[in-house]
């Protein structure tokens, strides 16, 4: 079942809570893809009743992204959902969910601003305010859904580690559920940007796993020295890669490593024909 407004969604969560059921949450933007489905089975398997928004939430995009072109698939986002047995998908338009107008500036919409030690690294050096327009959307859906369960993939690892601060530091009653990365055999992680690869470019995409997987193999071998371990990495880019960054973070803080151990992630972010590509691995 399809929902657009808030009000009738919320109609329906009351008639949920009233019969004691546990309600799980899946965020997404649409363009619904494997990884997607392994957070929804996650929640339909665990709770009583399972809510995917889909919702391209533009105040989380940067001026010169991809907010226009990015995939919209309501319809067969839906098939997939209710074949998976989602119970609501929630479909707001984004005058439902930031009201007349549309005014996003921070000057007109009270936003969640994560800690600036969490979002001015990694993604959120080159994508300033992301993870402001992302804690803000999730804080709505939180309040909307008020969901038992958040299903959160691990791929969107800086996302995911923000996030459980902001439930922490607000105290929002909800328990946040970290799901692995799932890869193509080819060990390419799932991402509904993928779409923007041609053939080719899928073939450089495989340097983002393979320097991770050798990283891990690395120091699984013994080599914990960051410096040598970034090192390993230079083999497997060429000309169409533009690396943006390689880094080694705490898994809890994201504080920077120099010398890594089993609470590390490495992080990477490349661009190939100006689709940029994130992945990460916990080194444990
Ligand atoms: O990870 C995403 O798809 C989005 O950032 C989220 C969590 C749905 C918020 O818009």
């Amino acid at each position: 079942m399809i929902i657009h407004t808030i009000e009738e969604l919320r109609e329906k969560i009351k008639e949920w809570k009233k019969q004691n059921m546990t309600v799980g949450l899946v965020p997404t933007m649409g363009a619904l893809h494997n990884g997607h489905l392994s957070l929804i089975k996650k929640s339909v398997e665990k709770c009583d009743k399972t809510v995917v928004s889909v919702f391209v939430n533009p105040i989380q995009f940067c001026p010169g992204e991809d907010l226009e072109k990015y995939p919209r698939t309501l319809e067969a986002d839906e098939k997939l959902c209710s074949d998976a047995g989602v119970d609501i998908v929630f479909a707001p338009s984004p005058k439902e969910m930031y009201g007349e107008g549309h005014i996003l500036s921070n000057d007109f919409l009270t936003y969640v601003i994560p800690p600036f030690f969490y979002t001015n690294k990694l993604c959120g050096k080159s994508r300033v305010g992301h993870f402001d327009g992302v804690c803000t959307v999730v804080n709505k859906l939180f309040n909307i859904v008020q969901p038992d369960f958040a299903f959160f993939g691990e791929k969107d690892r800086q996302q995911l580690i923000i996030l459980k601060k902001m439930v922490k530091d607000l105290n929002i009653p909800v328990e946040i559920i970290p799901c692995p990365i799932v890869r193509e055999e080819s060990g390419l992680a799932l991402s509904s940007r993928n779409k923007y690869l041609s053939d080719e470019d899928k073939k450089y995409a495989l340097a983002l796993s393979q320097i991770l997987f050798n990283i891990k193999a690395c120091y699984n071998k013994g080599i914990t020295d960051v410096k040598a371990l970034t090192e390993t990495a230079y083999s497997y880019l060429n000309e169409h890669h533009s690396l943006e960054y390689l880094e080694f973070r705490d898994a809890d803080d994201l504080e920077e490593k120099k010398i890594a151990d089993d609470n590390t992630i490495v992080f990477i972010a490349l661009k190939i024909s100006d689709v940029r590509l994130i992945d990460n691995i916990a080194l444990k």
